[in-house]
């Protein structure tokens, strides 16, 4: 692998074993289930998840999937060495997304979940997704939307968030155009929005420990010092128990290769 990880805003490394929060659990795949049962002929179906972390995706779909060959790939080992002790029947594989190290038409159904955001050359991510897949193969991306959330209480303490967001993440139209033009021959998007109200004391210890978001991580000492500050500030003026309206804006791609 040629990637220069030095190059990332944030060294999963140095978090891998810190990762594996419950908030960061995942259900099994009701896509995957519904795609598959209109290609009976995918059998074995090969599943490749990009920037599978610590494997809780494929590890949730590993049961309901039995025949399936599945491929996480990640750009940090000490994430993959967390998917292997969750699960063992799953190939874990070192490498970036944006130079997959498989062969063309390996795969059937990809997914990329909370991930893109850090890849740098994303038209060159994307342009892989559909090389690596067969002909009628889909690619599910799922993120936060940045853009519809303005009320989400990171970005109201940490400015510094938004202003790394804008660069990191794309509107959803950017990324839909960007799929097209990559060769997708149908794009489709969903948004769920989520309202989160929190108590204070609750946000500031969420906030308090830094591994908790990759926002956190990639932004400047001083801006996060900042935004725990202005928390405390709060948290003195109007008590532990007041509570504060957050939002979630989660964001589902699905792209068919025609
Ligand atoms: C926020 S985590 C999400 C992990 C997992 N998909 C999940 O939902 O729990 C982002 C992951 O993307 C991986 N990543 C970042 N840049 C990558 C790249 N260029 N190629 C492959 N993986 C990458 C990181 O190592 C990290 O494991």
């Amino acid at each position: 692998m040629n990637t220069d990880l030095s190059q990332q805003r944030v060294n999963y490394d140095t978090i891998a074993h810190l990762y594996d929060e419950s908030i960061r659990d995942h259900a099994v795949d009701e896509n995957l289930a519904r795609f598959l049962a209109a290609r009976p002929s995918f059998s074995p179906v090969h599943i490749l998840d990009m920037g599978c972390g610590t494997g809780k995706q494929l590890a949730a779909n590993r049961p309901h999937f039995p025949g399936a060959l599945m491929v996480g790939l990640d750009l940090f080992a000490g994430m993959l060495r967390q998917a292997q002790l969750r699960c063992q029947t799953v190939a874990w594989v070192q490498g970036d997304n944006a130079a997959a190290p498989f062969a063309a038409g390996s795969f059937h159904y990809v997914t990329n979940q909370f991930s893109y955001p850090h890849v740098q050359n994303k038209r060159r991510f994307f342009t892989e997704t559909v090389r690596l897949l067969q002909p009628d193969g889909r690619f599910v991306l799922t993120n936060i939307d940045p853009w519809s959330m303005p009320g989400w209480a990171i970005y109201r303490y940490f400015p510094a968030a938004w202003a790394l967001d804008e660069q990191d993440f794309l509107p959803v139209e950017r990324l839909v155009a960007m799929l097209e033009e990559v060769g997708y021959g149908r794009v489709t998007f969903s948004r769920r929005h989520l309202a989160v109200p929190t108590s204070l004391a609750d946000f500031q210890a969420y906030a308090s420990a830094r591994h908790r978001t990759s926002q956190f991580i990639a932004m400047a000492d001083a801006d996060y010092t900042a935004g725990l500050a202005a928390i405390e500030r709060e948290r003195q003026q109007c008590g532990d128990t007041a509570v504060i309206e957050s939002e979630v804006c989660l964001l589902t791609i699905t792209a068919e290769k025609l």
